[in-house]
């Protein structure tokens, strides 16, 4: 989400102020440093990065903070760092010109002015187009900072999505990427009278476009996963078939203590019939180790539920302490020590997981939209189910589809041979 309200940002400020995008930040005119504020280390970060650029930066130039640290700190990031010329929040990027022109400018009010909700057209890949289908967030997850960062979740007009991509597929983008905190509980909420169209409705129309070759979105819920969505992603050729399920924890315990809705057993469940309609379907997660109160049954609950499923992908993180989060307020925390061997634990258990799968594709052909070129004269590209495989080919591979098959298998990326 922060990288498309970047390309927001950036066509803005081409638009209405004509900035070019530089390279080099010793060059800049203006620094802008888009945040997330989600786990503690990337806000210590953010002021260690904005001091360093204050004693590099080109004199006159500008420095904005924006993102969802900016809405959570606002003026307390130009009283701690006074260098600071504005504070944009993640829900008022489309004030990025006017903040320019107000000296020590901190805006970061959550509105519901629709009128905000269109993106200007600046895209950083040729291939692949973030479009954003919600915004904000209505759960309540005890240990998460974005619904008070980016506010009550709304449903942007159909019509308006439908526009974007279309406005996207015609500058020759195949892929479509839908953007939003809770996809699937898309339509709940709209903030102006729309008609109401659900998550799975929106994927019908959106694969309606024929020039629309691919659509993936990220993420869903598993509390929203109900038949009728599943049904949907089983059956529509043009949705990609990896899903992104995010655990959190697989014991039901701590899951009611986050308040995520769900327990181990529907999480399973849900898997169960995501397998049994898409065999071929890979599917990701995020895991959040050592949450307050977390015991080693916990814990072992979480390496059961990886155990059984064996995710494509898990992004695992330690708990971080949140401010303004319920479970902030909670005591009973896990040492830091025994966090940090159940994540090393976790984390090499889904290695020899991830091995076990990756080796098990060699030979195996997969369709590959070709979106970057990389080191050493190959291009690369995604498989329909996410297998990230690069080719030794030239760029005119950019942007087209074919199919490939795995001659070289590896933890982070597959190398094949175009067949077809
Ligand atoms: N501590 C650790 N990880 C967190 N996440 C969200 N909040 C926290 C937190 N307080 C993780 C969740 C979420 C991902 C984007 O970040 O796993 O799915
Ligand atoms: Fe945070 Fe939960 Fe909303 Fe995801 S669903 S953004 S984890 S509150």
């Amino acid at each position: 989400m922060n990288e498309r309200d970047t390309e927001h940002m950036i066509a803005e400020l081409h638009e209405k102020e004509n900035y070019e995008v530089t390279r080099d930040s010793l060059d800049a005119d203006l620094i802008i440093i888009n945040t997330c504020s989600v786990r503690e280390r990337p806000v210590h970060k953010l002021f260690s990065e904005l001091g360093g650029f204050n004693k590099k930066k080109k004199r006159g130039a500008k420095i904005g903070v924006c993102g969802c640290t900016a809405s959570h700190l606002g003026k307390d990031i130009i009283k701690r760092a006074p260098y600071v010329d504005f504070v944009l929040g993640a829900r008022n990027v489309s004030k990025i010109t006017e903040v320019l022109h107000k000296p020590k400018a901190v805006e970061i009010d959550i509105d519901y002015d629709e009128s905000q909700f269109a993106f200007s057209e600046f895209r950083s890949s040729n291939h692949k187009a973030y479009v954003n289908i919600s915004i904000g967030c209505d759960k309540a997850c005890t240990f998460c900072i974005v619904p008070k960062t980016r506010g009550d979740e709304i449903s942007i007009p159909t019509d308006l999505i439908l526009k974007e991509c279309e406005k996207a597929v015609e500058t020759g983008v195949q892929e479509i990427f839908l953007l939003g905190q809770n996809v699937n509980n898309y339509g709940r909420r709209f903030s102006g009278d729309h008609e109401k169209v659900n998550f799975t409705e929106l994927l019908r129309r959106i694969s309606k476009i024929e020039k629309v070759k691919r659509i993936r979105f990220t993420s869903p819920h598993p509390f929203h996963m109900d038949d009728e969505f599943l049904e949907e992603f089983a059956n529509n050729p043009k949705i990609c078939k990896s899903m992104h399920m995010p655990l959190q924890s697989g014991s039901s315990n701590i899951l009611k203590m986050m308040k995520r809705g769900y327990t181990k057993e529907w999480f399973l469940n849900r898997v169960a019939k995501l397998r049994e309609m898409v065999p071929q379907a890979s599917i990701s997660t995020d895991i959040i180790v050592a949450f307050p109160g977390e015991s080693d049954d916990d814990f072992e609950e979480t390496i059961d539920v990886m155990r059984k499923v064996k995710f494509d992908q898990v992004f695992s993180f330690k708990y971080s302490s949140r401010p303004l989060t319920e479970a902030a307020e909670m005591t009973n925390l896990v040492d830091e020590e025994v966090s940090s061997e159940r994540l090393a634990y976790l984390q090499g258990f889904q290695n020899s997981i991830t091995d076990e799968i990756t080796a098990s594709r060699l030979g195996e052909v997969y369709e590959v939209l070709f979106e970057e070129t990389r080191e050493g004269g190959y291009v690369s590209g995604r498989s329909d189910n996410n297998i990230a495989i690069k080719v030794l080919a030239d760029e005119s591979l950019l942007g087209t589809f074919a199919k490939v098959k795995i001659t070289k298998t590896g933890r982070m990326s597959q190398v094949g041979e175009i067949i077809a």
